[in-house]
């Protein structure tokens, strides 16, 4: 099979994480849980979690400066802003403004992409149309979460699985220069939306008394389903995204996985037919960021040299919708 040639190319990534650091063993303090359940079960150690006053739109900007600082982009080259998050700021407008306002990035449009945890995946192949198109030559895609906002923090099967932070991608064309995006496979079945959802709080069942008594506007999970899913999900999307690239697990150097669980994470790894060794794991650090763990674990990999030039990188994500997707990158 003939070997896909990029249409684009990621220029730059950055990273922004909020200081406060929360430990298992502090929410063991706080709720009826402990360091060994959270470890054992998912991986987690920590999460970092952003305080009042700072928002999502802070964390996007925070990577979106580095990533910016990196490539040597000023805000006015901008052309799109693509904000993924599963936690906007208000409800209208989109949080994708905010950050523009932020950045100062006058010539730019921007707007949000609701893909919950495969986000950044799914801002990567909008910003590729706009790219391929000709419609932009500089799209910025962030991805940013600040989780704590929408956790039931009563509810110990979900409030411990996840932190706050933020992850940046700049892309141009590629031109030839055959970095880029190889392949993606993207999904979603909205017939499973209710295994990970906030049930109420939007046009369906507006906030009342009753909604927050019963923490309906607040993340809610079927746990073991969704863990059943996003396993054989990511797999099957591993297997297509390598197919479209032409390529198997063999040409891999780096596999970088949707933080969410250790365990998912090593099933998928397996499947992919990707030895643990060349995966990429921070959830131990981070915890589940939804679709800021993808772009975070790639900065972290460019920095620690596990991705360089001529890399290929498989990245994978799976989330609420439910939504899943793969990509194959070569750097
Ligand atoms: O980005 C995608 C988003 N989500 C995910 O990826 C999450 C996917 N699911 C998972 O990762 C796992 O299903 C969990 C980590 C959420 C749960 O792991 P599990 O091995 O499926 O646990 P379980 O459901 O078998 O364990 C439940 C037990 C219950 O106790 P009983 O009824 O068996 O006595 C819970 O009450 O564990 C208890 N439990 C806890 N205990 C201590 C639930 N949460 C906690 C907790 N600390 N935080």
């Amino acid at each position: 099979m003939r070997k896909p040639e990029p249409l684009v190319e990621i220029l730059s990534t950055g990273r922004y994480l909020p200081d406060q650091i929360v430990t298992n063993d502090d929410l063991s303090k706080r709720m009826d849980t402990s360091d060994e359940w959270i470890h054992s079960r998912t991986g987690i150690r920590q999460r970092h979690i952003a305080p009042d006053g700072v928002n999502t739109a802070d964390l996007g900007a925070g990577a979106a400066r580095r990533a910016m600082e990196k490539a040597g982009i000023d805000p006015g080259e901008v052309d799109v802003i693509v904000v993924c998050t599963s936690t906007p700021d208000r409800w209208m407008p989109a949080t994708a403004c905010d950050v523009q306002a932020l950045l100062g990035c006058s010539n730019a449009f921007a707007f949000d992409v609701m893909a919950a945890c495969s986000g950044f995946m799914y801002g990567l192949s909008v910003a590729e149309g706009y790219l391929a198109s000709g419609r932009a030559e500089i799209v910025l895609v962030i991805a940013a979460e600040k989780m704590s906002s929408i956790l039931n923090w009563n509810d110990r099967s979900t409030c411990v699985l996840f932190g706050d932070g933020a992850g940046a991608a700049l892309l141009r064309r590629a031109n030839g220069s055959g970095r880029g995006i190889l392949s993606a496979h993207l999904r979603s079945d909205g017939n499973l939306a209710h295994l990970l959802c906030r049930p109420a709080g939007g046009a369906i069942e507006p906030i009342s008394k009753r909604v927050l008594e019963e923490a309906r506007h607040l993340v809610h999970m079927e746990g073991r389903e969704v863990f059943k899913n996003a396993v054989r999900s990511m797999a099957e999307a591993c297997d297509q995204a390598l197919q479209q690239a032409g390529m198997t697990a063999d040409d891999i150097d780096l596999l970088v996985p949707h933080q969410a669980n250790v365990r998912i994470i090593e099933a998928t790894a397996k499947y992919a037919g990707v030895p643990m060794e060349k995966v990429f794991v921070n959830v131990d650090r981070y915890g589940n960021m939804s679709s800021a763990s993808v772009p975070v674990a790639l900065d972290e990999a460019l920095e620690q040299k596990r991705i360089g030039p001529g890399s290929h990188v498989l990245t994978v994500a799976f989330g609420a919708g439910l939504t899943w997707g793969a990509m194959v990158l070569r750097w």
